[in-house]
């Protein structure tokens, strides 16, 4: 296929030369944004008189035919192309002869791909955040069932204070919720600015409109230094960092989800369909979509890297290094869309084993700051409280005993300040119901957030 710029120079790369410079198997999958930016463009050539109303017309008409026979399979993308837009251009021009040759007016390469890339990537954001919003539907469906399952809450992997497994999970979904907001907000940003009409960078002589065409594709304004415009990937690199924070997120959660499996916690189960055998040991059921997820964050964070490390040497305006952008942000989102679309359903289909929750929590002393709470509410300094408390414990632990073992006699033993409401006060579920300070554990806080995260997903 003869290159498109073919002119002062022949066009005859070497062999590997042309597969190094090829980018159409990374940005065919754009065709549909590249049409809609040169229908956008061919019909503001129009209206501004560069080109006639009948030469905008079959132009607009030629670019739709050639989108038709691509959704229907009619025309397939040519892999010698160099790029998607050499290829559209060119099967235009084979389609209409000279008047194809017109599209190109006051228009380069370099303001197109920073377009067509903008409206792809919206898209991608669009699918991204419905599928972020089915997990955090799945999310706070397990935590309606799972409001009154008592579990231990942990610091430093160390048994800590009970929660419910309702809390624990609709943190997760917090996190979710400020990954949709981060998604969306650059993507505000993304569309704010139309690059369209910067031409190659330094603008263009012919009488375009630029407002016309941004707001045709649905940017809120053009972009304003034309060198800018087409240099400038930040949206790519906010995306991926929007993303890389999004994994970890669901990494962290695998990594819970691995734990909370096998066989020392044994608080979940995963279902079939996202669990693996073991080829030689039959027992096995391993969590390798989890372990996958986590895997996978690695890979969204190489995406980000070589973002920031392609861009941060570059001099303006366009260099052909900015090639390798779409190759890293669209493995991005492919990556966190695979990962997003497998966490909802193994999130939902997971079982539950709300008894073995409320075994751990009854070991390890996760209600001693209640009974110091108890004390420092009795007007003993807290820090005194904490202080005998920790020597009830110590002597419980060398006992085998857990507090709620001891009889009141032997906490009168320790202070006569304790009474028989002490037991009310360090059984588990009223540790739990008690904590009714604004976002703790309480049943009403985990109602407050169900609303929340409600408000997010219906949106
Ligand atoms: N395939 C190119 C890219 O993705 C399109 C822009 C080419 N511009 C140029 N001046 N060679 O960046």
């Amino acid at each position: 296929m003869e290159k498109l710029w073919t002119g002062r120079s022949s066009g005859a790369l070497d062999e590997y030369a042309d597969r190094l410079n090829s980018s159409i198997g990374v940005d065919s999958r754009m065709y549909k944004e590249d049409i809609a930016g040169s229908m956008a463009h061919a019909a503001m050539l129009a209206k501004t008189g560069i080109i006639s109303p009948d030469e905008g017309e079959a132009l607009i008409e030629g670019l739709g035919g050639i989108l038709d026979d691509l959704n229907s399979g009619a025309l397939e993308i040519d892999g010698a192309a160099e790029d998607i837009h050499s290829f559209v251009e060119a099967e235009l021009t084979a389609r209409l002869g000279d008047v194809g040759k017109k599209l190109h007016t006051a228009r380069s390469r370099n303001d197109q791909v920073a377009v067509d890339t903008r409206l792809y990537l919206k898209g991608e954001c669009e699918k991204t955040v419905a599928l972020i919003k089915d997990v955090i539907g799945a999310l706070c469906h397990v935590a309606e069932d799972n409001k009154a399952a008592i579990m231990p809450g942990y610091t430093h992997l160390q048994r800590a204070q009970p929660v419910t497994f309702a809390h624990h999970l609709l943190a997760y979904g917090m996190m979710l919720a400020r990954d949709i907001g981060r998604i969306e907000d650059a993507e505000k940003r993304m569309m704010g600015e139309c690059p369209l009409g910067a031409a190659a960078l330094a603008g263009t002589t012919h009488p375009i409109d630029r407002a016309m065409t941004a707001k045709e594709l649905g940017f809120a304004a053009y972009s304003l230094n034309s060198m800018d415009a087409v240099s400038d990937r930040d949206y790519c690199v906010e995306l991926c960092s929007a993303l890389g924070i999004l994994m970890m997120h669901l990494s962290r959660l695998s990594e819970e989800l691995i734990l909370w499996s096998s066989w020392e916690f044994r608080f979940i189960e995963l279902s079939e369909q996202f669990t693996t055998g073991s080829s030689i040991m039959p027992q096995k059921k391993n969590s390798d979509m989890a372990e996958l997820v986590r895997g996978k964050t690695g890979r969204v964070y190489g995406d980000l890297t070589t973002l920031l490390v392609m861009l941060k040497g570059l001099p303006l305006a366009y260099n052909k290094d900015m090639q390798e952008d779409k190759e890293a942000v669209f493995d991005a989102f492919d990556t966190a869309k695979l990962c997003l679309a497998v966490f909802a359903p193994m999130i939902a289909a997971m079982k539950v084993n709300a008894g073995n929750m409320l075994q751990a929590a009854k070991g390890g002393y996760i209600n001693a700051t209640d009974l110091a709470d108890y004390l420092a509410k009795k007007g003993v300094p807290f820090r005194a409280a904490y202080k005998l408390t920790g020597q009830i414990v110590a002597d419980c632990a060398a006992g085998g005993k857990a507090l709620e073992d001891l009889t009141l006699a032997e906490y009168k033993a320790y202070s006569d300040v304790f009474e028989a409401d002490l037991y009310e006060e360090i059984s588990l579920q009223a540790c739990v119901a008690k904590r009714t300070s604004a976002g703790g554990a309480a049943p009403a806080n985990i109602a407050a957030q169900l609303e929340y995260l409600r408000g997010i997903t219906d949106d």
